[in-house]
């Protein structure tokens, strides 16, 4: 990581995962460790950045000199989205965010009965990517990933252009690679290119995202 290109510039990250609570006890999540965010957030403040890190529950240790906000659900996390926004030059939603959440959050642990099923209803939860890329100052460059167990570019492609993102960061889930191990290959699409970072260590995949985000910023950007 080149120390300085990004001197002067902020940089905001979502991390982890958001949980959605159905009860006191039991809650709806997407499986995450948050290492990615992390990782991404040490490279940009590598890269001379001002960066905060938005994370949902995760235990990890925040980079130094890295803001975090903690947050628990999806609402949270778009409030902290929110309130970090401004001056925000670049925007990497890197949580896995839980797409529905209880519509009734029972006050009381439910109770297990062994004969009956029982059901829960969902409702989506707000898209904070896309609240953000829609928004009227939104930041200079928005970068989105996709964690898909099949047809990875296709529904990259299609998040790229339904989510206005300037870049999207798709990787395959699946054994030894994606959530909660600490090596993972992206395949990085902007609107006009595309470029694989092979099977790598987090620390490192973050360090060359982060080089090339860099570069498209700076092309965008200087027009
Ligand atoms: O649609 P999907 O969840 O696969 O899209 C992934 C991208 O959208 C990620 O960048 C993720 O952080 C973001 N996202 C979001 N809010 C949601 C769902 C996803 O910001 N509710």
């Amino acid at each position: 990581m080149v120390p300085g290109l990004l001197s002067g510039k902020q940089v905001v990250i979502t991390a982890g995962p958001t949980y959605e609570p159905i009860d006191p006890v039991r809650f709806i999540g997407n499986r995450s460790s948050g290492k990615m965010g992390f990782a991404i957030a040490q490279a940009a403040k590598e890269a001379g950045a001002k960066v905060t890190i938005i994370a949902g529950p995760v235990q990890l240790a925040t980079p130094t000199a890295v803001r975090r906000i903690n947050v628990e659900t999806t609402e949270e996390m778009a409030l902290a989205v929110e309130d970090s926004l401004e001056a925000c030059d670049i925007f990497i939603s890197c949580a896995a965010v839980s797409d529905y959440r209880a519509i009734q959050v029972q006050q009381e642990k439910i109770k297990k009965t062994s004969e009956q099923s029982i059901q829960i209803e969902l409702e989506p939860t707000i898209d904070i990517v896309s609240t953000v890329t829609n928004r009227h100052n939104k930041p200079s460059f928005v970068v989105g990933f996709a964690a898909e167990t099949h047809n990875l570019t296709e529904y990259a492609k299609s998040k790229l252009a339904r989510k206005k993102l300037d870049m999207i960061a798709a990787n395959l889930v699946g054994e030894n690679q994606g959530f909660a191990v600490d090596d993972n290959a992206l395949h990085i699409i902007w609107t006009d290119g595309e470029q694989t970072l092979p099977l790598m260590p987090k620390t490192q995949l973050a360090r060359e995202l982060m080089t090339l985000i860099i570069k498209r910023f700076y092309a965008k950007n200087s027009i």
